[in-house]
């Protein structure tokens, strides 16, 4: 399959010159593929002929399952190129309800925005809020530019050089203001030499649903998104920002707390709940440098690191009991110890689960009051987390709502009678 593909490709290499001078910054340099698009009227300009509906483009570009699909429509006119499935692609096809049209209940980015784009002295350019952000505030609301594949990606599924030939397709499909965008972000000595270590750099994943794959089961349609909004919010383990992607591949970024002006904004690419040597590792494979923040390093003291674990690790334990509706020790302290290990940690970015577990556990050891105190709560977490319509924050409303009436009230200790 590669080899025709590439014979193909460089056949036709010979027929067209591309316009090299818009990307100064970007050296491509495998087999230069991409003059069979760029000599292609219809390709070099998708959005006048569409082959698919909703103005979507697929110039039957492939390496094995993975195909280029384009569309100059999605996203308000700024464009999405994907390199996937056609599984994920009928998925994608999602984009086209969204355009112009905010998600239902989903709250716009405050416009004009809330922060400055600024160059800090090693680290590039950031998202510096130059406004005091009240908590809940939406900072940031960002379509995809690009899409890929996780399998894609997968250096044993498709080596390097095909990974950037077909991404460099993708990428060249683009309205020529996001192209340029996107390629002005490879630099050689800067953290993304190759788009395929672009998107790495940034990566949002979302699961665009499950397929049957015969008898070893069922195989996940993985995709990383590229956001250019989100390019200058890096990583920190104890972020001032949250963000959820949602139906329609929107994603959000809102203030977990209140940001002053001055602060930079920043969200957590993985998740904070990881114990330390798997967050530090996965912050190295993605973004490809140690993490530095002060989880992380624990400010220089080992000691300060391994009380960070414990303290996750006594999370973990405590959540299971508070999960297990059998659990015949769950006591109110047990609750107040959780909330104050979330607080220690610094974990505000992922309140709204903890807020939900107190809420059911008072609400089953028989302390309405504050059940629904932390279904509320959950409720406003919950929206800045996973948005409005997630089914946790639709749970935490009923439960707010019905207290005595609701199946968690008493439970355990009618559970404990019974014991
Ligand atoms: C903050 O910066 C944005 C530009 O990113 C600007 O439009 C806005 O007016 C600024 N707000 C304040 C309060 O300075
Ligand atoms: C994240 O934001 C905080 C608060 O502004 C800032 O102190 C910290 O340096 C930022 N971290 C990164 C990695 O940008």
């Amino acid at each position: 399959m590669a080899r025709l593909w590439s014979t193909i490709l460089l056949a036709a290499a010979s027929l067209a010159m591309v316009s090299a001078t818009d990307e100064p910054q970007y050296k491509f340099e495998g087999n230069d593929a991409i003059n069979n698009v760029a000599g292609n009227a219809v390709a070099a300009n998708p959005a006048a002929n569409p082959n698919l509906p909703g103005g979507w483009y697929d110039p039957e570009e492939c390496y094995g399952n993975y195909c280029v699909y384009a569309s100059h429509r999605a996203a308000n006119g700024r464009g999405v190129v994907a390199v996937t499935t056609s599984a994920s692609f009928e998925k994608l096809k999602r984009m086209d309800k969204s355009l112009g049209v905010p998600v239902p209940n989903e709250k716009e980015a405050v416009d004009p925005p809330l922060y400055e784009i600024k160059e800090v002295p090693g680290r590039g350019k950031v998202l510096v809020a130059n406004t005091t952000i009240k908590r809940g505030t939406k900072i940031v609301v960002s379509q995809p530019a690009l899409v890929v594949h996780r399998k894609f990606m997968d250096d044993e599924e498709v080596d390097d050089e095909d990974q950037e030939r077909l991404l460099k397709i993708a990428v060249d499909l683009l309205p020529e203001d996001t192209r340029k965008h996107l390629l002005a972000r490879l630099v050689p000595q800067g953290e993304a030499k190759t788009l395929m270590e672009l998107i790495r750099s940034r990566p949002f994943e979302d699961n665009l649903g499950l397929n049957w794959a015969g008898p070893e089961g069922y195989d996940n349609e993985k995709n990383l998104f590229a956001y250019p909004e989100l390019e200058h919010i890096p990583h920190h383990c104890q972020p001032n920002a949250a963000f959820h992607i949602d139906m329609a591949y929107v994603h959000h970024t809102t203030a977990v707390r209140k940001i002053e002006a001055g602060e930079e904004i920043n969200i957590s690419y993985f998740s904070p709940m990881m114990l330390r040597a798997d967050r530090q590792a996965r912050v190295e494979e993605w973004l490809g440098k140690p993490c530095t923040c002060s989880r992380c390093t624990g400010h220089g003291d080992l000691g300060n690191i391994a009380k960070s674990d414990a303290n996750l690790m006594e999370i973990e334990a405590i959540e299971k009991k508070l999960r297990d509706y059998e659990s015949k020790d769950v006591t109110t302290a047990m609750l107040s110890r959780l909330l104050a290990l979330y607080e220690a940690e610094g974990l505000k970015s992922r309140y709204s689960d903890m807020y939900e577990l107190l809420a059911i556990n008072y609400n089953a050891l028989g302390y309405n009051k504050k059940a629904i105190k932390y279904a509320n709560l959950a409720v406003q977490a919950g929206i800045i987390e996973d948005g409005p319509d997630s089914n946790d924050v639709i749970a935490m409303r009923i439960l707010a709502k019905s207290g005595l009436e609701h199946y968690s009230w008493k439970m355990r200790i009618k559970n404990q009678r019974l014991a």
